[in-house]
C-alpha cells in the first residue's frame, strides 16, 4: 500500500460539485488498486469569505505546504465577494499556493478524445479529428506579467497612472523551459508527424526578455537533440494553432501568453468542461480543472467533472513521477482510458458535449469504468 495524502478544496459554485466527482473516481481507484488516500478537505473561497471575512481557513496554506502530498482544487470566485483592494476574494488561494509552493510550471494539455464534436461556429460538429488535437501549453507561472509588482499612482484622489511590471528571469525560464523538454520526452510526439517538438511561443521581435528567454530556449534545447526545435511570436502561433493543431506537441510560453492561449487551445478539446490544469513545482504539485466557479450553473448538478477528473489523472501521474510509483502512473493511465471510452460510448455527457446527464451521473459511470478495468 502506498499512502498519499490529498488536500482538497473545492471552493465555489461548480468547484464543489466536480470536485466530488474527482474524488469518488479517485475513491474507485483506492477501492481496487494497491494505492491508499487520506483526503484533507479545505474550506475557502469567495463564498466562504462572504461567510466568515477569511479567503480560507486558518493553517490551510500549512496543510498544503506541509501535509499534502498533492492538492486537488475545484474553483474560486465568486460573484460580488472583493477583497478590501477589490481583488477576487478567493484568488489568495490560487495566488497563494502557486507563488508559495513555488508551483513554476502551468501545465494544461488539450486532447481531443473520439466522440466529442466542437461548438466553433455555434453549431456543434466534428472540425478536426479526433487524434489530430493532443498538445500541452507549459506556461510559466510564477513571473511574468504576474509577478505583483504592479500598482496605481493615486494623486490629488485621481487614479493616473496603473503599473504592471513584466519580469522575465533565467532561473524562471529556464525551469520552465527544461520541464517542456522532459515533458516532450515522456510523450509521443505531435500528432502530425509523431516528431518530439517543443514550440517556444514568444514575442520576441519587440521584448528584452523574450529575447533573453529564446537564447534560454536553444541553450536548453542543446541537450534534447531528439526533440525538435521550433519557434512562434505569440499572435502568429495562435492562428496556427487553430489552423493546424496537430503540428504541436509541447508549446512552452510566458505566463500571460500561456493564460490566454491555454484558453483558446480548450476550444480544439470541445470544451472548457475537457480543460485540465496541473500546477508544478520541484517539490509540490496543485492540480485544478481549467474552467472557473460558473456561478449561473453553480447547484445544478449539470456541469463537466471531466476536467477535474483529468486533472486527479494529473496529480497521479505527478505522484508516480515523483515517488517513482508505476501505480499511481498506472492509475493516471486507467482515468483516461475511462474518459475516453466513457466519451467514445457517448451516452453519458453533460450539455457542453450535446448529452443531459448530470455532473453525478458522469462521475459514476467514470467511477464504475475505473472499477471495471480494474476488477
Ligand atoms: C487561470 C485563471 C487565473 C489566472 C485567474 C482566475 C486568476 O484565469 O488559471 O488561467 O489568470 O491565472
Ligand atoms: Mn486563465
Amino acid at each position: 500500500m502506498t499512502k498519499y495524502t490529498i488536500a482538497t478544496i473545492p471552493g465555489d459554485g461548480i468547484g464543489k460539485e466536480v470536485t466530488a466527482e474527482a474524488v469518488k473516481v479517485l475513491q474507485a481507484i483506492e477501492a481496487a488498486s494497491s494505492l491508499d488516500f487520506e483526503f484533507i478537505n479545505i474550506e475557502g473561497g469567495g463564498q466562504y469569505y462572504q461567510e466568515t471575512g477569511k479567503e480560507w481557513e486558518d493553517g490551510s496554506y500549512e496543510i498544503c505546504r506541509d501535509d499534502a502530498d498533492a492538492i486537488l482544487l475545484g474553483a474560486v470566485g465568486w460573484p460580488g465577494s472583493r477583497l478590501p483592494d477589490g481583488g477576487l476574494a478567493g484568488a489568495g488561494i490560487v495566488f497563494g499556493l502557486r507563488f508559495g509552493l513555488d508551483l513554476y510550471a502551468n501545465v494544461r494539455p488539450t486532447k481531443l478524445y473520439p466522440g466529442v464534436l466542437h461548438t466553433v461556429h455555434g453549431e456543434r460538429k466534428q472540425v478536426w479529428e479526433p487524434g489530430k488535437v493532443d498538445l500541452v501549453t507549459v506556461r510559466e507561472n510564477t513571473e511574468g506579467l504576474y509577478a505583483p509588482i504592479r500598482g496605481i499612482l493615486d494623486r490629488g484622489e485621481v487614479e493616473e497612472v496603473g503599473i504592471d511590471t513584466r519580469i522575465i528571469t533565467k532561473k524562471g525560464s529556464e525551469r520552465v523551459i527544461k520541464y517542456a523538454f522532459e515533458l516532450a520526452m515522456r510523450r509521443s510526439g505531435a500528432p502530425q508527424d509523431q516528431t518530439k517538438r517543443v514550440t517556444c511561443v514568444d514575442k520576441s521581435n519587440v521584448l528584452k526578455g523574450d529575447q533573453m528567454y529564446r537564447r534560454i530556449y536553444d541553450r536548453i534545447a542543446e541537450g534534447y537533440p531528439d526533440i525538435e526545435k521550433d519557434y512562434a511570436y505569440i499572435d502568429a502561433y495562435l492562428q496556427w494553432l487553430v489552423r493546424n493543431p496537430d503540428f504541436y506537441d509541447v508549446i512552452v510560453t510566458s505566463n500571460m501568453f500561456g493564460d490566454i492561449s491555454s484558453d483558446l487551445a480548450a476550444v480544439l478539446g470541445g470544451s472548457l468542461g475537457m480543460a485540465a490544469s496541473g500546477n508544478i513545482g520541484d517539490n509540490h504539485g496543485l492540480f485544478e480543472p481549467v474552467h472557473g466557479s460558473a456561478p449561473k450553473h453553480a447547484g445544478k448538478n449539470r456541469t463537466n467533472p471531466i476536467a477535474t477528473v483529468i486533472s486527479a489523472g494529473m496529480m497521479l501521474d505527478f505522484l508516480g513521477v515523483k515517488h517513482k510509483d508505476d501505480e499511481a502512473l498506472r492509475m493516471n493511465t486507467i482515468i483516461d482510458e475511462s474518459v475516453s471510452a466513457l466519451l467514445k460510448e457517448g451516452s453519458t455527457l453533460t450539455y457542453d458535449l450535446g448529452g443531459n446527464s448530470s455532473t453525478s451521473q458522469v462521475g459514476d459511470a467514470l467511477s464504475s469504468l475505473v472499477t471495471q478495468t480494474l476488477e
